[in-house]
């Protein structure tokens, strides 16, 4: 009777190496191909040293809709930290609902990225947050309006001091935009199941994901999207080999060409980050596409010249769910109520 078992035995232990070995190997051409688990810490601005009072402060301003010129907008209306960090929506909606050009990106994350927005315009977090506040079609508001809000209620006056404590005139458009970016810098997700799978868990991914995963590699994906944060490192032409559909690639928006203007930057945008993008649809800077594996065809044809099929597609697509990590626990914070000094919202 026992010696029945022995080759069964053996049979399953063999398997069980193969498969062993062949989540090794997927690890290594995984860590080769530049992929790369995220950091449990983003790195800190040189000049924007992270404290605990200035991460609170960010919180705070994070979800202050009077930064916003009708008191209704917060940085947190678009990016959304309940709903992977930002709207779902195909293009923001801003100030006197104005329908902007872009789709907003989640903030999650974002401190990893080599530089902010679709384009790369702004250089780090700190920069990026200056946009949006000025932006007529976003919170449509004045750096001098901001100062006066918060200067209007003692408690921001003291919160200031605290977060900058050597400073003689704490209250002021750059502090704003440090304290916004020190909390932005603890938006991060990290224990997703593709880190998890790197850091040497071989059940985190399921066959499906793994085989997505060697797709992702092999297709030529990770030519583009690498690093911790799978993308946001580099630009390339949205469409290098066939130019996607107007509705995909409206032309009226010529990505970084608008920045440097020089012809070789048309239709350029930032490789996108994917991490958490099973949370982000709608796809895209256009917002256009809803469905992630349409998505992924959409890039094996106009990256790669690819017909991937439905198969391949559903695989990354799966794979591209297991970048999806756990995001802190955010507690919605108290904001000081107004005083006759606070500017009136203005709709
Ligand atoms: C009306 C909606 C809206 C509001 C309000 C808003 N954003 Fe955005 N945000 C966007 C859109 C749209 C983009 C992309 C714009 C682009 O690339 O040209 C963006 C881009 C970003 C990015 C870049 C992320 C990346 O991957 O490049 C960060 C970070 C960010 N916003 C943070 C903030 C902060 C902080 C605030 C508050 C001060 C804020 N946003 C307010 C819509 C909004
Ligand atoms: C040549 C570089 C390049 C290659 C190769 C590439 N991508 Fe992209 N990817 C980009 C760029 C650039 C964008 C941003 C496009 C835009 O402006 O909307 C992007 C965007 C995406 C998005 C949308 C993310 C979002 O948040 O809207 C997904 C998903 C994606 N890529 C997946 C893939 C997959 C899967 C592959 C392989 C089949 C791939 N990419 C190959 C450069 C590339």
């Amino acid at each position: 009777m026992r010696g029945s078992f022995l080759p069964l035995f053996l049979f399953v232990f063999l398997i069980q190496g193969a498969v062993f070995a062949d989540d090794q190997a997927l690890r290594q051409k995984a860590l080769q191909a530049g992929l790369a688990p995220l950091p449990a810490v983003a790195p800190e601005a040189a000049d924007n040293p992270v404290t605990p009072q200035k991460i609170q402060l960010g919180k705070r301003l994070f979800f202050e809709p009077r930064l916003s010129k009708s008191g209704l907008i917060s940085c947190n209306t678009c990016h959304n930290l309940g709903m992977g960090g930002d709207d779902n929506l195909p293009t923001s909606v801003g100030h006197g609902w104005h329908k902007g050009p872009r789709n907003a990106p989640t903030v999650y994350n974002a401190a990893f990225n080599r530089a902010q927005f679709w384009d790369g315009r702004a250089k780090d977090l700190e920069q990026q947050a200056k946009g949006p506040i000025q932006a007529a079609a976003e919170m449509a508001n004045t750096p001098d309006q901001v100062v006066q809000m918060l200067k209007s209620m003692p408690e921001y006056v003291a919160w200031f001091r605290e977060s900058f404590p050597s400073d003689p005139d704490p209250v002021n458009f750059d502090n704003v935009v440090k304290a916004i970016g020190a909390f932005e810098s603890k938006l991060i997700t990290p224990g997703a199941p593709f880190d998890r799978f790197l850091n040497g868990a071989d059940n985190a991914l399921s066959p499906e994901q793994k085989d997505g995963l060697a797709l992702f590699i092999d297709r030529g994906c990770t030519a583009c999207h690498n690093g911790v944060n799978v993308g946001g490192q580099a630009y390339f032409p949205f469409g290098l080999i066939k130019r996607p559909g107007a509705d995909i690639l409206p032309p009226e928006d010529k990505g970084r060409f608008a920045i440097t203007q020089s012809a070789s930057d048309e239709y350029v945008f930032r490789a996108a980050p994917l991490r958490n993008v099973a949370l982000t649809a709608p796809y895209f800077h256009s917002g256009q596409v809803w469905d992630l594996k349409q998505a992924v065809l959409v890039m094996g044809a106009a990256q790669l010249g690819a017909e991937l099929s439905d198969e391949e597609a559903t695989k990354i697509a799966a794979f591209l769910g297991s970048l999806t990590g756990v995001a802190p626990e955010i507690i919605y914070p108290k904001l000081p109520v107004e005083t006759d000094e606070t500017p009136r919202p203005q709709l």
